[in-house]
């Protein structure tokens, strides 16, 4: 077994041969469904429940449609109207769904570190779907899968990571899994959506699009992480757009084969020109939603495989 782990809350804990067994089996499942095999037995008789704290779009319907191709029986509960809002605490709420004796547990959350608090509580894997500005681990698979389909492969190449990368999870998952990688790592973005001691992690840090994107192989943008900004961290979205958004001229002085990838939600005209995602000659952004469907369900399938060995 190369799969060891009993949850996946993070990049940090795998090692890359983990990553690897995700991304073999992923690519194996998105051949598959490209075949129209859509369906595995590999969570059959299974529960899984999805407990999203924090509005989802792509990832909820895409961890709902990976457990139902495997055959689990998927519960996706909404945790808006739950009694988090009566006042039970994430502890009590995660003691009731255990007792129910799910098989998987997949968990986004506002707060950093309470999905893996939370995985401390529960008999079953958790899988973290986002957990604040800490991790989002399925993104950066999906994310991970994508470029070695399109590059051919994922070491030795120059990944430029723009925008606002100290609210997002994506960013810093993927800054971890493309080091585990042997890749060079490039942070573009205003100083004030830079984390603090990020260049310490071993990655190159810019203000300046044409430095950072210069020869780059990926070209990852991120939106404006809003709802985790307390304050103004942009002049305005205009200047922003002028300084950051990626149009053709940008992209010019990325490597000519350079692929555009976006998580979504994207906000076009911010940070991102709506002509360069949509050319689909460059951006990826619709096979990186289809490879997360086929990594979702490697997490799953390996996470279970992995808690039935003695
Ligand atoms: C990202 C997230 O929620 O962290 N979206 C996603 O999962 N596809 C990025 C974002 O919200 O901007």
């Amino acid at each position: 077994m190369e799969f060891r782990q009993r949850h996946l809350l993070g990049i940090e804990p795998l090692a890359p041969r983990e990553i690897t067994a995700v991304l073999d089996r992923a690519q194996d499942y998105a051949e598959a469904a490209r075949r129209g095999q859509k369906h595995g037995d590999a969570l059959e008789g299974l529960t899984q429940v999805n407990m999203f704290f924090e509005a989802s779009t792509r990832t909820q319907a895409s961890f709902e449609i990976a457990g139902k191709r495997l055959g689990a029986d998927v519960m996706s509960m909404a945790m808006q109207t739950s009694s988090l809002s009566k006042g039970e605490t994430l502890i009590d709420t995660a003691t009731t769904i255990n007792a129910m004796r799910p098989d998987l547990l997949v968990v986004r959350h506002p707060h950093s570190g309470a999905v893996n608090l939370l995985a401390e509580k529960v008999e079953c894997a958790v899988l973290n779907a986002g957990d604040g500005r800490h991790e989002h681990p399925t993104q950066a698979l999906l994310d991970a899968l994508t470029i070695r389909r399109a590059k051919g492969r994922l070491h030795r190449l120059t990944v430029a990571i723009c925008g606002d990368i100290a609210h997002s999870r994506v960013a810093r998952s993927n800054l971890i899994l493309l080091g585990k990688m042997e890749n060079r790592v490039r942070l573009v973005g205003p100083p004030t959506l830079m984390p603090p001691g990020v260049a310490e992690l071993g990655v190159e840090v810019t203000d300046d699009m044409e430095a950072g994107l210069q020869g780059a192989d990926v070209v990852m943008m991120l939106r404006l992480q809003r709802e985790r900004m307390d304050g103004a961290f942009i002049p305005s979205e205009r200047e922003y757009y002028h300084r950051f958004g990626l149009d053709a001229e940008k992209l010019a002085h990325a490597a000519p084969d350079a692929i555009v990838m976006h998580p979504g939600p994207m906000n076009r005209g911010v940070e991102i020109d709506g002509t360069i995602a949509d050319d689909l000659t460059r951006s990826v952004i619709r096979e990186q939603v289809e490879m997360g469907v086929a990594v979702r369900m490697a997490a799953m399938d390996l996470l279970v495989a992995a808690r039935r060995e003695p």
